[in-house]
């Protein structure tokens, strides 16, 4: 297959010699379909505005709490956008699971399949020994490991907010239709589930500010920003060297073709470039923020 023998070439090496036709033509790798990509953004929208404003709510006696409760026109709207945010972030969890459920239907034939095959999100063996191999890596003493689709980490990163999605909002709609779940539980457990709700936000929001911005943006490869969920798109060399164990099955299967795309255009990247600045300072900025009312102003 040509592009297979191509990407051969793609290697250090092609910097000299023969380079991959693909990589002239300026041939990008899809990494995400449009759907996911969506998805990403609203869930970035959406949980910027859950922390802003539950945090505001939380930490309502700091003096932060109040000047931001000025902005969102008090303390009860910020509730107000926090339930509309809500529906968002609840929402595109059902979409994402509705996805699977069709992704098992038109792709995969089975669960097994979906769930055990080398694309799966779910951890295996193959996570283990990179995560050994990483570690070895790290201190010199072996090469890096040749990740798949999904390294561990990723993985890792999406069962967290997974699992994060279905605490925070359970609980979130214990505390929104109280009425209505005391008919199933007893009312004890609306002020369980505040609390719940409250340190797992606390949880989650200092978990994505710190780990998932410095296993997606500031690792050395990355650094400052990896927009390839934004544009769904990476370079062939890219893939190479961060997924050499899924380049070379889809080479090796004669798929590589089918996902290659042409790149956006400048402006376009230059817009995502910014959104994504935005994102990392404001998420910097509410760690910070939560350092310090923890530290300082915690009652
Ligand atoms: C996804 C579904 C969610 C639902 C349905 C939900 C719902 C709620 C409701 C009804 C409240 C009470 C608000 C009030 O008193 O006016 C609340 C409080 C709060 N929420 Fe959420 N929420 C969700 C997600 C989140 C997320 C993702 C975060 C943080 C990242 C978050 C952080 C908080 C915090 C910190 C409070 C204040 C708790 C306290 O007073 O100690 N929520 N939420």
């Amino acid at each position: 297959m040509e592009t297979s023998v191509q990407l051969e070439q793609t290697g250090p090496r092609s910097k000299d010699h023969g380079r991959d036709l693909a990589i002239e033509g300026g041939k990008q790798f899809q990494r995400f379909k449009r759907l996911n990509r969506v998805l990403h953004i609203i869930m970035i929208i959406s949980f910027m505005s859950l922390a802003l404003t539950g945090m505001t709510l939380k930490f309502s006696y700091t003096g932060w709490a109040v000047f931001l409760s000025r902005l969102f026109g008090g303390f009860e709207s910020a509730g107000y956008i926090h339930r509309v945010a809500a529906v968002f972030m609840i929402g595109i969890f059902i979409v994402h699971i509705v996805d699977l459920v069709r992704m098992k239907r038109q792709l995969y034939g089975t669960w097994r399949a979906l769930l055990f095959g080398p694309d799966s999100m779910l951890f295996n063996k193959k996570d283990l020994h990179d995560l050994v191999g990483n570690i070895k890596w790290f201190l010199g003493k072996g090469p890096r490991p040749q990740y798949g689709r999904w390294t561990y980490w990723e993985k890792f990163d999406y069962f967290a907010v997974f699992w994060g999605i279905a605490i925070i909002g359970s609980t979130g709609l214990m505390l929104w239709f109280p009425e209505f779940f005391t008919q199933l539980i007893p009312g004890w457990f609306i002020n369980v589930a505040t609390i719940i709700h409250s340190d797992e936000a606390l949880l989650a929001v200092g978990f994505i500010f710190t780990v998932h911005f410095f296993n997606t943006h500031l690792r050395p490869e990355k650094f400052p920003m990896d927009i390839v969920i934004f544009t769904g798109q990476m370079s062939l060399e890219e893939l190479k060297r961060d997924k050499p164990a899924e380049h070379d099955a889809l080479v090796k299967s004669g798929r590589l073709e089918e996902n290659l795309l042409d790149p956006y255009p400048p402006i376009v990247i230059r817009a995502v470039r910014i959104f994504g600045w935005c994102a990392l300072a404001l998420g910097f900025s509410i760690v910070i923020w939560i350092i310090y009312a923890m530290l300082f102003a915690y009652r």
